[in-house]
């Protein structure tokens, strides 16, 4: 299926390219509560909600976490307001019954990737490559590279997709050697991107939290994660995943006119100096759906 039109990104130049699009939604309060508003920028409200800063009514009623309930793209402002004062006009059974089929529709799956998933992957982080500095990468990926890469990831680790039950990519979780010499056979880099209109919804920490399950499984002892600086929301989810900043490079790349660091984060997936034994490098979708099922129920629920 094709991929859909993302507005903005989150934690970039604003307006790099001119985006007309708005959004209607409503956001759940930790109360239960429905509250409905417009934004330019969804990702960018959505934080603002989750902070505290986006409106007082979320802000008296967010304590337990504000999270997106429903969301609907419009082609400009205008329709967005139209939207929005329609959504706050509705009688609440038939809020809760909106934000229940937009649940529905956005309930994701968690699968492995193969390589006929390229293009939409690359379709997914060339976003990124276009509009952000999180990657420092020119150049869009082809399709052709992203279907080698899922190859030679599956060859040692996870390539994880969030998809929705249409098929839409909601994100992707992978990683791959660290470096190739012998004693760096336990160490990983592991990457995260969900699309621009998923930031902030809980994606990229459901694949995280599945992805570092399965690379414990396989016997890696360390996930590194290079994260380029200013990406709060990166920061802030390596952060909550309990990895720890060990380093900052300044001044490392250069992209969109300015330079930006490169931070290494680190997290030790079996702590301990004994010997590690051999990492298993074959890992399927049998062992991910063993790592959903231990998941389902807990805090990390997937
Ligand atoms: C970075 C990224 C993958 C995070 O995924 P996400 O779906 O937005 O994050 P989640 O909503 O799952 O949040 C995961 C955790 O991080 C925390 N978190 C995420 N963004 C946060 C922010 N801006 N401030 C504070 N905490 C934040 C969440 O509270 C959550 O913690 P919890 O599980 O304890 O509640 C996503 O923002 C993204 O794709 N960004 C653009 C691409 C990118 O930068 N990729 C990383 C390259 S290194």
């Amino acid at each position: 299926m094709s991929q859909p039109q993302w507005g903005r990104t989150p934690s970039t130049a604003a307006d790099r390219q001119p985006d007309t699009a708005a959004w209607a939604y409503m956001v759940r309060c930790g109360d239960g509560s429905l509250y409905s508003g417009w934004t330019s920028d969804l990702a960018r409200r959505l934080k603002a909600h989750r902070t505290g800063r986006g409106a007082r009514y979320t802000r008296m009623r967010g304590e337990g976490g504000v999270r997106l309930a429903y969301a609907q793209r419009c082609p400009d402002k205008s329709a967005a307001l139209r939207r929005e004062a329609a959504l706050k006009q509705l009688p609440k059974a038939e809020k809760e019954a909106l934000a229940a089929a937009w649940a529905a529709s956005h309930r994701i799956t968690i699968r492995m990737a193969t390589p006929e998933d390229g293009p939409k992957v690359a379709a997914l982080y060339n976003w990124y490559v276009t509009h952000s500095t999180a990657t420092f990468q020119y150049q869009p990926s082809t399709d052709e590279s992203y279907r080698e890469n899922i190859a030679a990831v599956r060859r040692a680790a996870p390539f994880l997709l969030a998809e929705t039950p249409d098929g839409t990519l909601q994100g992707f979780a992978c990683a791959h050697p660290w470096h190739d010499r012998g004693a760096f056979a336990w160490d990983v880099e592991t990457t995260v991107y969900c699309a621009p209109d998923c930031v902030g919804q809980g994606v990229g920490g459901r694949l995280y939290t599945v992805l570092l399950a399965l690379l414990r499984r396989q016997g890696y002892c360390n996930a590194l994660a290079l994260v380029a600086h200013p990406n709060p929301d990166s920061e802030a989810m390596h952060r909550a995943m309990g990895f720890r900043k060990v380093g900052t490079e300044p001044r490392t790349g250069y992209k969109f006119g300015r330079w930006l660091d490169l931070q290494t984060w680190v997290l030790n997936l079996r702590p301990g100096t004994d010997a590690p034994a051999p990492v298993r490098l074959t890992v399927g979708e049998e062992e991910l759906r063993g790592v959903l099922a231990e998941l389902q129920g807990t805090q990390k629920s997937i």
